[in-house]
């Protein structure tokens, strides 16, 4: 195992009805202004956002809305929330949301208190946070990416095409209140592509070295997303889903690992030209990839393919086992229903001469099992057509 540090100040409130147990008590702790942000208008047809709104009215906090926060959203958005909390004096940014909504939040809550451009300073290239954010509080309303409980915060900004993460642990919430009962209304593909985002998180720490016997391994060779399709409301299938997107990106995963990010690499620049889903993107180069690195990474790709997948390893070269345990996940996204190929995406032929420019949009992942040139990342996105 690999040397580390870990750390993660976010309280996790987990469970049915935590919104209404815990919001109330952890409101008294910050100041009468409250920013409550949302996406395009889920909550309101929901009915979270009139549960929340009551809660505050009830501690009497005077609240300032900034809402439309669109999935990936992106660095104009993040300037528009700094301009409103920096105006309005706001003590608690509260993002009720999924990942859009908390990663803008986290920006909003460095943008409104840092004087310089926080793109050019924190997301173009790494920085480091020596003003103290916005507290945030964060209610989860669909899961899968693991924002809920990192300080990642994912923005794009359409000025440049690009599309980038970083993790700070000061941008870290404060509390994040997880009722999967929450999640229930998601539509059914947003449902399947945020668990498929949470396994994928799961499989770039799988897929990495050190592979040695490493706890992460074990927990890693699990899945639910086959039950939540069967019946949305078995509320064990829902349950594991929400924690396991939580635990899957909060950093206890990767301790001891060195991680391998470039299919997330690849999907962001992806994204960053064409707008997509984010759990879609990476159902259709995650395959792709795989196909790619599973020489180099033999060993463990069949080991996937017995442990996740329950293929018999009798008869079979290791190479032949790993080449069934790529193909197996390959089988599992056309299986729940998400894109197999950049055109079922939505990528029409005209924007074929866009795939140089998204492959030049990426770089290597230093932890991943070969390391990959611009023309095979080229090649990858071609075979993904
Ligand atoms: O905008 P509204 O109307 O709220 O609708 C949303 C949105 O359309 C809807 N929704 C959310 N909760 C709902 C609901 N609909 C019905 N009932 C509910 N309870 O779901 C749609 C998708 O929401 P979004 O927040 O965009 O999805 P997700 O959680 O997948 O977040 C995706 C973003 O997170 C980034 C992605 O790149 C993308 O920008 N990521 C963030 C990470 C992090 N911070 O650690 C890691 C990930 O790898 C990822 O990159
Ligand atoms: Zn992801």
């Amino acid at each position: 195992m690999e040397n580390f540090v870990f750390e993660n100040s976010t309280k996790a409130y987990f469970g049915k009805h935590c919104v209404g147990q815990y919001l109330p008590e952890l409101l008294s702790h910050y100041g009468k202004t409250v920013m409550v942000a949302y996406g395009g208008g889920s909550i309101k047809r929901t009915g979270i956002y009139d549960e929340i709104m009551a809660i505050l009215t009830e501690a009497e906090k005077d609240v300032v809305e900034f809402s439309g926060i669109m999935a990936n959203p992106t660095y104009a958005k993040v300037l528009e929330g700094a301009k409103i909390a920096k105006e309005q004096g706001v003590d608690l940014i509260l993002a009720v949301g999924g990942g859009s909504v908390m990663d803008c939040c986290k920006a909003v809550s460095l943008a409104a208190v840092y004087d310089g451009d926080v793109w050019t300073d924190f997301w173009a290239k790494a920085g480091t946070i020596a003003v103290k954010p916005i507290p945030l509080g964060i209610v989860m309303t669909v899961s899968g990416t693991g924002s809920e409980m990192n300080g990642g915060a994912v923005i794009t900004n359409e000025d440049v095409k690009v599309k980038t993460g970083r993790d700070y642990p000061a941008l870290n919430a404060k509390f994040a209140l997880l009722d999967p009962l929450y999640t229930y209304t998601v539509p059914k593909l947003q449902m399947i592509s945020g668990a498929f985002d949470s396994f994928t998180h799961m499989m770039e720490t799988y897929f990495s070295a050190p592979d040695v016997d490493n706890v992460s391994d074990s927990i890693n060779e699990v899945r639910n997303i086959r039950r939540a399709i069967e019946n949305p409301e078995d509320y064990e299938a829902r349950s594991n889903l929400v924690w396991l997107s939580t635990m899957a990106e909060n950093r206890i995963l990767k301790l001891g690992k060195k991680g391998d990010f470039q299919g997330h690499i690849l999907e962001h620049s992806l994204g960053a030209f064409t707008d997509c889903n984010h759990g879609c993107g990476l159902a259709v180069l995650l395959p792709v990839y795989y196909r790619h690195i599973k020489s180099a990474g033999a060993e463990k790709f069949a080991r996937f393919a017995s442990e996740v997948w329950g293929i018999s390893p009798e008869g079979k070269t290791t190479a032949e086992l790993a080449n069934d345990g790529v193909e197996a996940l390959a089988s599992f996204v056309k299986e729940i229903g998400l894109p197999t190929t950049l055109r079922e995406l939505g990528m029409t032929d005209d924007q074929k001469d866009w795939l140089p420019k998204i492959a030049a949009g990426c770089v290597a992942s230093p932890g991943s099992y070969k390391h990959l040139d611009g023309d095979e990342i080229l090649a990858i996105f071609e075979e993904a057509w």
